[in-house]
């Protein structure tokens, strides 16, 4: 369970977040829209703690993580949570199956031979079996991008959090990248998408950052206006 209480941040004293709530629950698949610009990846990168949060708590399975050491929340952050960044984050001068490998290296231990047979899987699952051997730069874009949740999921992590990973990529591609994030969910993975693809919002639960807070997308009738109140259109 991933819990948010009042997150604020801010940069140069604008407001990028303000009084976010939410709740993840375990095995949940959510996505979260909203303009460019708007916060969504601070939002997870101060879910995964990357980012600090200038207010409010980020709750890990009751642990609240800011308050642990810098050592402790890496290894946290290893343990339990698998990153796809926004941007292609493969290390160019490793082969594509150690860059799988990295973040068992990041845990302070060599990969052996069954962390190998593992990866080798994962890359099997992603489709890309054989391109173990290959460098980043031999990849299509989507090839770097199913090697880079290959690299997520190496520590066995129940959360991902996946800024965009489908941007850039063409429709089908884009589907079968979704696909896999619903066999990875269907496993049991929690999965924190940011996504401008909401064809896939049934996916899971989507939501909305705006004005800094995140509403329920698309916007349902509040409680309030099904008890009666006559309902507001538009946004
Ligand atoms: N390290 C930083 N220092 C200063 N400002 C930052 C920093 N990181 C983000 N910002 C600002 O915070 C705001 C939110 O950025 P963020 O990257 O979270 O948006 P986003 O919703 O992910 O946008 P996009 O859809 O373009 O990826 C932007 O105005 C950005 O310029
Ligand atoms: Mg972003």
């Amino acid at each position: 369970m991933i819990r948010l209480e009042n997150i604020g941040k801010r940069y140069q004293r604008s407001d990028v977040l303000q009084r976010i709530d939410w709740r993840i629950a375990d095995s949940a698949f959510v996505l979260v829209t909203g303009r460019s610009g708007g916060g969504k990846t601070t939002l997870l990168s101060i879910m995964g703690g990357l980012t600090r949060p200038d207010e409010g708590r980020v709750l890990i399975d009751d642990v609240d993580i800011w308050r642990l050491s810098e050592p402790e929340l890496a290894a946290l952050r290893n343990r339990k949570l698998g990153f796809v960044f926004q941007f292609p984050s493969l290390i160019p001068t490793l082969r594509v199956l150690d860059n799988v490998l990295l973040p068992i290296a990041f845990g302070g231990r060599s990969p052996n031979r069954e962390d190998r047979e593992f990866a080798g899987s994962l890359l099997a699952m992603v489709g890309i079996a054989d391109k173990e051997k290959a460098y980043p730069s031999q990849l299509s874009g989507g090839q770097q991008r199913r090697a880079a949740i290959a690299r997520a999921l190496i520590n066995r992590p129940s959360i991902i959090l996946a800024d965009e990973p489908t941007g850039d990529l063409d429709e089908s591609t884009e589907a079968e990248i979704m696909s896999l994030f619903q066999n990875i969910n269907r496993q049991g993975v929690t999965i924190v998408m940011v996504t401008h693809a909401l064809d896939y919002a049934a996916l899971g639960t989507a939501c909305l950052l705006k004005n800094q807070q995140l509403f329920p997308y698309p916007a349902g009738p509040s409680p309030e206006s099904a008890a009666g109140e006559e309902s507001r259109h538009g946004e």
